[in-house]
């Protein structure tokens, strides 16, 4: 843990043009700088610094944030190690914080088993190298799969010797390493009665697992013997080290080159992976087996927007694979599809290429998945009405899973040629299903305002069941986000400018705050809510430079929201010709007690919704409630009209 003291030094002397200029080449132009994004492609340049904010932010993909998140982002760095790297870069001794307690004790755990770990990983790699046995079965095992000594080297592939007598678990104990810490990474095995500790592995050949930031986190051990009970694979367990679900292997190999290439290769096998990687395809991780978790997929995201899966042709195995694979795509991914020939995997069909044969076949052979899937099913759906039905079916299922609009349209519309359906059926079913799915998505988009500034109602929902929040949150965001925009920007201007009559009586931040008590209002959005509540707190506090803070956020959900407010030029909701005759600052007295009315009117919408939603469940008879309800709907529809008149008053 970094202390405080030595955050802000660093966060000062972190000029965010010098930060950024030692991996992007920037041109000045007028107070800010651009460049191409070294985050996304693109010709032409999107990505704009401002020195005096300190931050930046991409008009093509939207990345935004300080100097830090910069340096976390470009260098896939955690905040910590971002931290640090920049403490570095100017010379700040970086002071540790003192941790509590229970953060030592996890740290300390968790690395000692990750010194455990190194140590198996040398003592499997020199089994491999130095002992008479590794060499001639393991070394010339992997010789003969093709891995030459550099990419055996690479991956620290390794030698279990044979013999359950302990042997790498002792050795690690006669170095000094606690019974309990090789026990807890899986690699020792304790034996009730003697209480020896025996090991995992023996008569294997080891692949060891490396996490984000290279540290050998778990192993894989597979056996030459061919007989059957023995079983190919066995791997370290779960521990406070590895957790399956959350790790690919390759990963640390590939990260640079996936988000260089803006795509990740993903096969099943460890085999796989080096085969390609000693091909020159860097790029590629696996699942190592089982079916793809979203965790991994969410790691995959965070290097590139695109994955391709390599199959072997083994078609069952496809198939039950194809569910597995939407998941990718309601993560958000693009998914391509390569298929090798008849018998070959990834990794033989690399083995019998040439590194160009190889990269040529990838990109010829390379699908899209959707396209892919149709081709496969449709083999036997061309006479069976049934069979056809189904094929429709799972397509619909693959495109209503694709968060984006517009990428579902484009699907759909290509699908309709292909299957030969009609595409306003076809729509209509991806719709179906996606109201399944999301039972209120149908107002997921940002809602437009009516020229009154009066949102429009909110849909009815005649399920007789209470809003759940997040329709709410959806529901509420824009106006939210917009309090939340005059807050940041505006919070300490006076409301009513600084000619007024009644100068500067009240702030903007202490109308909003008012405003919202008095009506006991809070944010549904809970990082909105969280913002705001930290912002009245540092107020309160007399702290200075309150933007500069929440741009320097340590949680970078907050600099993402906070800084793409402040690079906002105005507020969406004023018309831009509007923006261009009166600087904002000079209507605040208008905008922002609008931004308020609105945000009631939506909260009453609910409120009102909620109401009927109660008078529909209402068992016939109860009269007493139904009168209360009614007076209720009244008030509230009472409250409606006035917010309504006061929004019109306060239409610019
Ligand atoms: N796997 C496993 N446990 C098993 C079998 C397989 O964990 N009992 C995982 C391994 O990560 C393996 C992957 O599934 O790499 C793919 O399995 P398979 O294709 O059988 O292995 P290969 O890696 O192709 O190994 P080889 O080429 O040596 O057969
Ligand atoms: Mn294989």
């Amino acid at each position: 843990m970094i202390s405080k003291t030595t955050i802000s030094k660093i966060l000062d002397s972190a000029q965010i043009v010098d930060v950024i200029s030692d991996f992007v080449s920037l041109r000045r132009r007028g107070a800010n700088y651009t460049a191409c994004c070294p985050f996304h492609n693109e010709k032409t340049p999107s990505f704009s610094v401002s020195p005096s904010k300190g931050i930046f932010k991409c008009f093509g993909c939207g990345k935004a944030g300080n100097a830090v998140n910069f340096v976390m982002e470009h260098e896939h760095l955690t905040y910590v190690e971002a931290l640090r790297f920049l403490g570095r870069k100017y010379g700040i001794e970086v002071e540790e914080r003192e941790e509590s307690e229970a953060e030592i004790q996890q740290r300390l755990k968790s690395e000692s088993l990750l010194v455990v770990t190194a140590f198996a990983q040398e003592f499997y790699s020199n089994a491999l190298w130095n002992s008479q046995r590794g060499r001639a079965i393991g070394l010339s095992y992997f010789k003969e799969r093709g891995f030459d000594e550099e990419t055996i080297k690479k991956f620290q592939l390794g030698w279990a010797p044979e013999g359950r007598d302990g042997s790498m678990s002792s050795a690690a104990m006669r170095a000094g390493y606690k019974k309990e810490f090789i026990v807890s990474t899986g690699l020792g095995i304790e034996k009730e009665e003697s209480g020896d500790v025996a090991d995992r592995f023996y008569e294997r050949v080891m692949f060891p697992i490396h996490s984000l930031t290279g540290r050998i986190i778990a192993f894989g051990g597979r056996t030459l013997r061919t007989d059957k009970s023995v079983a190919k694979y066995i791997n370290s367990p779960e521990s406070e080290i590895y957790s399956k679900s959350r790790s690919l292997y390759g990963i640390f190999f590939a990260k640079s080159a996936i988000a260089r290439l803006q795509k990740c290769y993903l096969v099943e096998g460890y085999t796989d992976v080096i085969s390609l990687v000693q091909s020159g395809v860097e790029n590629v991780v696996a699942s190592s087996g089982t079916s793809l978790t979203s965790e991994q997929i969410r790691l995959i995201r965070r290097f590139a927007p695109q994955v391709t899966i390599l199959y072997d042709s083994d078609a069952a195995g496809i198939k039950a694979s194809l569910r597995g694979i939407d998941m990718l795509l309601e993560e958000g991914l693009q998914v391509k599809v390569v298929l090798f020939p008849d018998g070959d995997d990834p990794d033989s069909y690399a083995r019998k290429s040439t590194p160009a044969q190889l990269k040529d076949y990838l990109q010829n052979a390379e699908r899209d998945f959707i396209e892919f899937k149709i081709e496969l099913l449709s083999a036997d759906a061309d006479k069976d009405p049934i069979k056809r039905r189904q094929l429709i079916n799972e397509v619909i299922t693959s495109i209503s899973v694709i968060p984006d609009a517009i990428t579902r349209a484009v699907y759909i519309e290509e699908c309709s040629i292909k299957l030969k359906f009609e595409q306003n059926l076809l729509a209509r079913e991806v719709n179906k299903l996606r109201k399944v799915r999301h039972p209120y998505g149908g107002y997921q988009q940002q809602e437009s305002y009516s020229e009154s500034g009066l949102p429009s109602s909110i849909p009815d929902i005649n399920t007789g069941e209470q809003l759940p929040q997040f329709v709410r949150n959806i529901y509420c965001e824009p106006a939210e986000r917009d309090l939340l925009y005059y807050l940041m920007k505006f919070g300490e201007c006076p409301l009513y400018g600084k000619d007024d009559e009644i100068q500067s009586a009240i702030t903007v931040s202490q109308f909003i705050l008012i405003e919202l008590q008095n009506d006991e209002l809070e944010f549904q959005n809970l990082l909105y809510k969280n913002i705001f509540e930290e912002y009245y707190k540092l107020r309160e506090a007399g702290q200075q430079e309150i933007q500069k803070h929440f741009t320097n956020h340590q949680d970078s959900k907050v600099v993402e929201v906070v800084t793409s407010i402040l690079i906002q030029e105005h507020n969406l909701n004023i018309k831009q010709f509007v923006a261009a005759l009166v600087p904002e600052e000079n209507v605040l007295s208008m905008v922002v007690p609008k931004a308020i009315m609105v945000y009631k009117a939506k909260i009453t919408a609910i409120a009102y919704q909620e109401l009927r939603e109660e008078m529909i469940k209402l068992k016939p008879g109860d009269d007493m409630r139904q009168t209360e309800l009614l007076g209720q709907l009244q008030t509230l529809m009472n409250v409606r009209n006035q917010l309504s008149k006061e929004l019109n008053r306060l239409t610019i």
